[in-house]
């Protein structure tokens, strides 16, 4: 990434997000570009202790937060959803070209398009495609090809990675970076923030994906890259269980 120094904007190592930024070196020049481009930090410097409480009150919250395979089917509050994906969307991306579009999808009869072609989908992928190993790893979780949670759930949230910028007018389409992280990135956040909300959510990969594009007329642009059944669980709603690793287990420290 670019380094701002006094001197104005500089350059080191490679840039992988794209095309090097002029070195400048008229000062007037630099003063307006820098005025142009930078705006001030809007940043909250807390105390120790208000950040401990803070972090240890998202651990407590997060750590609640399972995938939910039986939804209710009771209405939620969409604004809820919508402010959600708000949220998804402050998400980091590389040179920020927010490579992201998220459908929502409540229409009844498009669910059940959905829930249809997933369901010939898995059921090649438990029948043919998944090997051994993978079908042995998914026992825990009892799941299967028959997906009920796909018209249960009163919303079902698609995300799409855009490849490319739009390439509707002939133009070459603009190039996006890092596209996988980014949208990950932005699920990350989008689950997070819907589990804070009140919502259960399921990460539901549909494997091939492709018959999302299609069936929700995305542009050439866009691939799927995840489904996200979004409501209240079911009453008698279980899950699997299964346990995290420990902090000891994943970080190494120097
Ligand atoms: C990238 C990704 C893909 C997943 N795909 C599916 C899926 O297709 N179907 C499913 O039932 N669960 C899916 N899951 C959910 C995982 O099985 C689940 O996150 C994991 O078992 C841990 O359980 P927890 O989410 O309750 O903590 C997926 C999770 C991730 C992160």
């Amino acid at each position: 990434m670019g380094r701002i120094s006094a001197r104005g904007i500089g350059i080191s190592g490679s840039h992988p997000e794209g095309n090097r930024p002029e070195r400048l070196t008229n000062p007037h020049v630099q003063q307006k570009h820098v005025a142009m481009k930078f705006r001030p930090l809007t940043f909250s410097r807390r105390s120790d202790e208000e950040m401990r409480a803070r972090a240890e009150s998202l651990y407590e919250d997060l750590r609640t937060r399972r995938s939910v395979r039986e939804f209710s089917a009771d209405p939620i509050p969409l604004d809820v959803v919508r402010r959600c994906i708000a949220s998804a969307c402050s998400a980091p991306s590389g040179a920020n070209k927010q490579p992201w579009t998220f459908v929502l999808v409540t229409d009844p009869e498009i669910k059940a398009k959905i829930k249809e072609a997933a369901e010939k989908e898995e059921r090649d992928f438990y029948e043919r495609r998944a090997s051994e190993e993978w079908l042995r790893d998914l026992d825990p979780f009892g799941t299967g090809p028959s997906k009920p949670f796909l018209t249960t759930a009163p919303a079902l949230i698609v995300v799409f990675a855009q490849r490319t910028g739009p390439a509707d007018d002939g133009d070459e389409p603009a190039r996006h970076y890092y596209v996988t992280e980014s949208v990950g990135i932005a699920v990350g956040f989008l689950l997070t923030a819907l589990h804070h909300a009140g919502f259960a959510t399921l990460t539901h990969t549909p494997s091939p994906m492709r018959f999302l594009a299609s069936l929700l007329g995305r542009p050439k642009n866009e691939r799927a890259y995840m489904l996200i059944p979004v409501g209240f669980p079911a009453s008698d709603c279980a899950v699997p269980n299964i346990s995290k690793k420990t902090l000891e287990d994943v970080l190494v420290e120097y």
